[in-house]
């Protein structure tokens, strides 16, 4: 099947973005890794950042038609502000698994409502780069049963 990774705002700084709060891993070592974990599995993993919003909405509008079968993504900065991406999600009606590498329930209050979680098939997060491989594993798990 196909999965889609989408990264929102910032993400492409990962690395050297606040590492004390997102790690040193960089958005290309974790592109490379769930694409080989996908590929590993007889899945294909395609991948994008942006920093614009309607970048991304207008991913998530292709995905109804290219056949993309499964959605992990993290918002970033978009997850508490972004109701056109939320609804971009509803209606491709494609699932979804929200992701981020700090757990912003222990960060600022702002950070504590996401627009996504309540559409999501699940939430991981706080664990570095690490929540993407759980998410995909999850996926993964999903798309074989
Ligand atoms: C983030 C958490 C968001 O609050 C923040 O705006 C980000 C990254 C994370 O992965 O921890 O940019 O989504």
């Amino acid at each position: 099947a196909k999965l889609l990774l989408l990264h929102g705002p910032n993400l492409n700084l990962l690395g050297t973005r606040e590492p004390e709060v997102y790690g040193h891993t960089t958005l290309a070592d974790i592109n490379a890794d769930l694409a080989a974990r996908a590929q590993a599995a007889g899945h294909a993993l395609e991948a994008l950042q942006s920093n614009a919003e309607h970048v991304l909405v207008d991913r998530v509008q292709a995905a109804r038609v290219d056949g993309t079968a499964f959605i992990l993504i993290n918002p970033a900065a978009f997850t508490h502000t972004s109701v056109a991406l939320r609804d971009a999600l509803a209606a491709v009606a494609i699932p979804f698994i929200e992701i981020h590498l700090s757990n912003p329930h222990r960060r600022e209050p702002f950070r504590q409502h996401s627009y996504f979680s309540d559409q999501a098939v699940g939430v991981i997060c706080g664990f570095g780069a690490d929540s993407y491989r759980y998410a995909l594993d999850a996926a993964l798990q999903r798309l074989a049963a």
